[in-house]
């Protein structure tokens, strides 16, 4: 073949395509699964889906939105539009192979024998890729001296809950189904499938929300059924972003505000600075529930939180509500149950504490298993063995390279407020070490940064699993900076520096 690709990008996703876009000098190979690009966007999104955040927070740094000041939450066709505009603009289209599924990813290189990386292309072939395409059972290998691993956290692979023997959906006479399921509906079949039924959703997070929402919209009117979301943990959620009149950003997204907060690197003095600082860190939690308790039924409703509004905050699990939810709620529409454990009995769902819900149908709004997606790529037990520590974390130097294998990087599995924003900063600072203009430090300095990072999000809050950087991204990104040589603070005066969110734009590429 000539001239080959030494770069393959699994997905076609906003990582995929941002890592695409950095690294199009090399003409990367991009495998894309299904037939399009935007990933979650295409295939995992519901009628009412939006952007959580106003679209100048998901917006790349060289690419603004049109209408970048309208405040309004972009939908999922709006976001595909954004992407594929974005895409065709820097001519990475053309590295994407559509309809090629990776199957296996082989690790043909050799070991490694010092402490120290050379070049993330090593002049040899160190990945052995086995892409099937839709419609072919052959499956044809293609070597590469970096996968960079864009998959994606959610999306292609259900959780599915596990269930006690007799307890499990095989006892249901109605019918059960994923979110994933209910995304590839159209509407007639959605309303179909709710108008007039008694439908239970579980789950309490942005997907059942959403849908409780969708559900309770069919369901108007005196013939219209309650719709009943289990939950099993309580989160904050929030309506808006502002707090008793203030911008949210204020409380979270600037520098002044995550000085508060513990990051990586840190050092003795601000370890002792953040112990000192807590009781800050607990009123700005403390004013964000009271305004929260005040402006939604949450007490009404049995769903006030037990645990700091900053745990969920931490762990990037803080859904956005629809507009009028709790006005469904108040009108019947959506009803609130709590549950730890459950299974289903002939007419519907049982809890844990013996009560039986009937249902027509019900819905698994319960997430993604995402490491499964990678599992199902990577056989190999010795490589799978690496990509996590025992907290279930994945260890991800700078949120991208495994100090352990190096030629595989990973985008998109760091996340923050917005995670088109974390995707392409590391794609960046990716393309960059690729062109050599720094090298990784040593596997052990590595391994030590990645550790303490985890360290400190299981520090922050209970719910660490997602490796969500928010209440430091900011020195992430800091970090990044310095090791690209970008300067790190990038505001014009001090006063911006300190109050201002810092959002893509701010890392534009200018002449440094
Ligand atoms: C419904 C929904 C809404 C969201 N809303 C927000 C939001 O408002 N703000 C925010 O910051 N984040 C949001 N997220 C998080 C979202 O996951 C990221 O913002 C981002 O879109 C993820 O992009 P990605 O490219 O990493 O992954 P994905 O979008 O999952 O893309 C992965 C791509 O890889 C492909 N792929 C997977 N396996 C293979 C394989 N084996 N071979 C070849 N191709 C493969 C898939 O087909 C897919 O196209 C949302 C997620 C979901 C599910
Ligand atoms: N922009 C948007 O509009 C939008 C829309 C949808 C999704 N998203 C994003 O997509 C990602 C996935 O969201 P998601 O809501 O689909 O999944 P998710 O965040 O993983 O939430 C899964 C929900 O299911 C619950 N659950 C899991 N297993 C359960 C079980 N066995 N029994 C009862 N409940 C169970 C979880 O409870 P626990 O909390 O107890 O684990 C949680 O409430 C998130 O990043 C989200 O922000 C965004």
């Amino acid at each position: 073949m000539e001239n080959p690709s030494k770069i393959a990008i699994i997905g076609g996703g906003i990582s995929g395509i941002a890592a695409a876009k950095q690294l199009r000098k090399h003409n990367p190979v991009v495998f894309e699964a299904t037939d399009c690009i935007g990933g979650v966007w295409k295939h995992c999104a519901f009628r009412t889906t939006k952007l959580q955040t106003p679209r100048c927070d998901y917006e790349f740094s060289d690419f603004p939105w049109p209408e970048r000041d309208n405040s309004s939450f972009p939908s999922n066709i709006e976001i595909l539009e954004y992407v594929h505009q974005y895409a065709t603009h820097f001519d990475v289209l053309k590295f994407v192979e559509f309809n090629s599924k990776v199957v296996e990813i082989r690790f043909i290189g050799e070991r490694r024998k010092s402490d120290e990386y050379g070049s993330l292309l090593s002049g040899q072939p160190v990945w052995e890729v086995g892409v099937q395409t839709s419609g072919s059972e052959t499956i044809q290998w293609r070597t590469f001296e970096c996968v960079v691993i864009c998959a994606g956290k959610y999306g292609d692979i259900p959780m599915i809950p596990k269930f006690p023997q007799n307890k499990g959906p095989e006892v249901f006479k109605g019918k059960v189904l994923h979110t994933l399921d209910y995304c590839k509906m159209n509407q007639e079949e959605t309303t179909q499938l709710l108008k007039g039924k008694k439908v239970v959703i579980f789950g309490y997070k942005k997907s059942a929300i959403d849908l409780a929402y969708e559900c309770a919209l069919e369901n108007q009117g005196p013939e219209g059924q309650t719709c009943t979301m289990v939950i099993r943990t309580l989160r904050w959620t929030v309506p808006h972003y502002s707090v008793w009149g203030l911008p949210f950003s204020m409380f979270y997204s600037t520098r002044a505000a995550q000085f508060l907060h513990e990051r990586p690197n840190q050092g003795f003095f601000r370890s002792l600075v953040c112990t000192a600082l807590s009781p800050v860190r607990k009123i700005m939690s403390k004013i964000i529930e009271s305004y929260l308790t005040w402006i939604l039924p949450l007490e009404k409703y049995g769903l006030k939180p037990d645990h700091p509004f900053e745990e969920d905050y931490a762990s990037c699990q803080m859904p956005i509500l629809p507009e009028n939810f709790f006005v469904e709620a108040d009108k019947g529409k959506i009803d609130f149950k709590r549950t730890s454990k459950w299974g289903f009995w002939e007419g519907g769902v049982e809890l844990d504490d013996g009560s039986r819900l009937e249902a027509d149908v019900v819905v698994l709004a319960t997430g993604f298993d995402g490491k499964q997606k990678l599992n199902a790529m990577i056989p190999d037990p010795l490589i799978r063995s690496l990509l996590e520590f025992p907290s279930g974390m994945m260890p991800l130097y700078k949120g991208t390279i495994n100090p352990l294998i190096p030629s595989m990087p990973f985008v998109g599995y760091f996340e923050s407020v917005s995670n088109l924003h974390t995707a392409e900063i590391r794609c960046k600072w990716l393309s960059r070490l690729v062109d050599n203009k720094f090298k990784l430090p040593s596997v052990e300095k590595m391994l030590l940064d990645t550790m303490e990072e985890i360290d400190i999000m299981k520090r922050t809050t209970r719910f660490y699993k997602r490796s969500c950087i928010s209440t430091f991204s900011i020195n992430h990104t800091d970090e990044i900076c310095e090791e690209m040589g970008w300067k790190a603070w990038r505001k014009s005066n001090w006063i911006a520096e300190a109050f201002s969110p810092y959002n893509s734009q701010d890392y534009a590429e200018k002449e440094e």
